[in-house]
């Protein structure tokens, strides 16, 4: 009976081992641990043994087999079993690349591509790139620029006033800079002439926003001082500007303005190739008032000055309809360019 017991176990182990799928493990199952199997068979005959001792024996030596099957089976199941699901995982796995694995690239705002490659040409022509805040005192957005408190012109700039007091300054004398144009007498007054800078940044003004304003945009203000600059400089540098950024099918004109801070004044046009005109923004020659302010005797030193919107220009450039469709951050727009 021991050795019957002994041959059984073995032919069991034997099977479990070669199984080789989850499906066939699982297969063996009755015929090496049921009823029916050859270990539970020889289990019922332990009754037609003589004697209790060799009744004790045997009956330890089938349950030892059934229990070493036993393990055997779970062991070799669970490793079958990891194996078809490792394939299984393979087999079903989604390959996404196609539609994830692509990296999408962004790209810069057109107002920022517009303001680099502002900096781009007007760096090319010899200028250097300056920079102010855009919480200004009273006195550099306005008085300082020929705009004493109470002046008209005032009333032209929509300011949104910031209620905050500036180190030795009134209340209310603080305000979101409406233009560029203070950087000017920050420059006159941080570095000696002569003077070649651009000055791009955001600015604000209570616009209501429609097709051509937003009440915050952005403006590059450009400010030359030197001994003998003229208006012919101007408007010279101001010809090379537009054949630069916009391409030598592009002309410019300069048109009699008005603003307090320089004289004469003028506004800037840029035909397109079409034939037609669109105001890009304001220039003029610096007014004597400013170049004081900026600590510059107007006796010796003259200059010219000019600010125009860069949103407008990123607007002409791609021949968007409406400057809101810009702030929008409405992919399909934004992907076009
Ligand atoms: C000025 O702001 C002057 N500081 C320009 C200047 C500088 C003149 C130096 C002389 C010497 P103006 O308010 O016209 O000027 O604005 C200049 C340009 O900014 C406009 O021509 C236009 O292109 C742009 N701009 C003005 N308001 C808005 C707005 N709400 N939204 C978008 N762009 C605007």
């Amino acid at each position: 009976m021991i050795d019957e017991i002994r041959a059984a176990r073995d032919e069991a182990l034997a099977a479990v081992r070669q199984a080789d799928s989850l499906e066939s493990v699982i297969a063996l199952d009755p015929q090496l641990l049921g009823k029916k199997g050859r270990l539970a068979q020889l289990k019922t005959q332990l009754g037609k043994l003589d004697t209790i001792d060799e009744k004790k024996v045997a009956g330890q030596a089938v349950n030892e087999a059934l229990q070493a099957v036993a393990a055997a089976f779970a062991a070799r199941r669970a490793e079958l079993g990891d194996a078809a699901l490792a394939a299984q995982v393979r087999a079903e796995r989604l390959d996404l690349t196609e539609y994830v694995g692509k990296p999408t690239r962004g790209h810069a705002h057109l107002v920022t591509q517009a303001w680099e490659r502002l900096e781009d040409v007007f760096i090319g022509m010899g200028f250097q790139v300056a920079e102010g805040p855009e919480v200004e005192t009273d006195w550099h957005n306005f008085e300082a620029l020929n705009m004493p408190i109470g002046h008209p012109a005032r009333g032209e700039w929509d300011t949104l006033f910031v209620d905050h007091a500036a180190p030795g300054d009134e209340p209310g004398r603080t305000v979101l800079r409406t233009h560029t144009s203070p950087v000017q007498i920050r420059t006159m007054l941080e570095q000696e002439p002569p003077i070649y800078i651009v000055a791009p940044g955001r600015v604000f003004r209570r616009d209501t926003p429609d097709a051509t304003h937003m009440p915050v945009f952005h403006q590059i203000e450009g400010l030359v001082i030197d001994r003998d600059i003229t208006m012919a400089d101007l408007a010279g540098t101001i010809e090379a500007f537009t054949k630069a950024f916009f391409g030598s099918e592009f002309s410019s004109r300069l048109r009699p303005s008005f603003f307090p801070f320089t004289e004469p004044s003028a506004e800037f046009d840029i035909q397109r190739p079409d034939g037609s005109w669109l105001e890009l923004g304001g220039c003029g020659m610096v007014h004597p008032n400013v170049l004081e302010a900026g600590g510059l005797d107007p006796e010796q030193w003259s200059g010219f000055a000019f600010g125009f919107g860069i949103d407008r220009m990123a607007v002409m450039r791609h021949q968007i309809a409406d400057i809101r469709d810009m702030f929008v951050d409405d992919i399909r727009f934004i992907e076009q360019f």
